[in-house]
């Protein structure tokens, strides 16, 4: 097993996948590491509609740009805030936000490939049509999860001193000792 940080720097979004099934073992220890994420006042905010079947999943395709990912996916989970245990809408999505990346990297722990879906939030109503879902959840975002293809996939971020001041805004951070 990798490290935390290992895990964090290698993690990449992965949106292509082979055939081969997601356990139940595997996404029991997904859903796992995403509620272990912390919260405001450990409200745990966040519930979780896990979607194998194809159908459903061909009918959430409908409901993105993404088609392409969620048909591939061999399993989807939608990520919602529940209003019902809302405590401050802001630090509640960000509570939500954590849940999400604990449940990335938990995908790339255990060798899958997964990628977080926030442009079907465009169509909301369609997709929380499909799920089921009451008014009182509301929709953050799908991760698509499978196992990836294997290819080599780059990213880049933003130089440290780009992002990041010293003591003040303004006075630029060059992280010598
Ligand atoms: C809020 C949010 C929404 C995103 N929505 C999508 C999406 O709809 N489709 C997609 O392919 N990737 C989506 N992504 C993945 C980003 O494109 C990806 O994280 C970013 O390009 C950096 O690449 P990396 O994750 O491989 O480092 C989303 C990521 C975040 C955090």
């Amino acid at each position: 097993m990798s490290t935390t940080i290992e895990t964090i720097l290698a993690r990449r979004s992965i949106r292509e996948y082979t055939e081969s099934p997601v356990s139940n073992d595997e996404i029991n220890t997904i859903l796992d590491c995403g509620k272990w994420a912390p919260s405001g006042l450990n409200n745990q905010p966040w519930k979780f509609i896990v979607v194998r079947n194809e159908n459903t999943i061909k009918e959430l395709a409908d409901c993105t740009h993404y088609s392409k990912i969620v048909l591939q996916a061999k399993v989807l989970i939608a990520v919602y805030l529940d209003q019902g245990t809302m405590y401050h809408h802001d630090k509640d999505v960000l509570a939500i936000g954590a849940s999400i990346q604990n449940m990335l990297l938990a995908c790339e722990d255990l060798g899958l490939g997964a990628v977080w879906l926030g442009e079907i939030l465009k169509k909301n109503e369609q997709v929380n049509a499909v799920l089921e879902v009451p008014e009182s959840l509301e929709l953050m975002a799908v991760l698509a999860i499978g196992h990836p293809v294997g290819k080599e996939r780059s990213s880049t971020r933003k130089a440290i001193e780009e992002i990041t001041f010293n003591e003040k805004y303004g006075e630029k951070w060059t992280g010598e000792n």
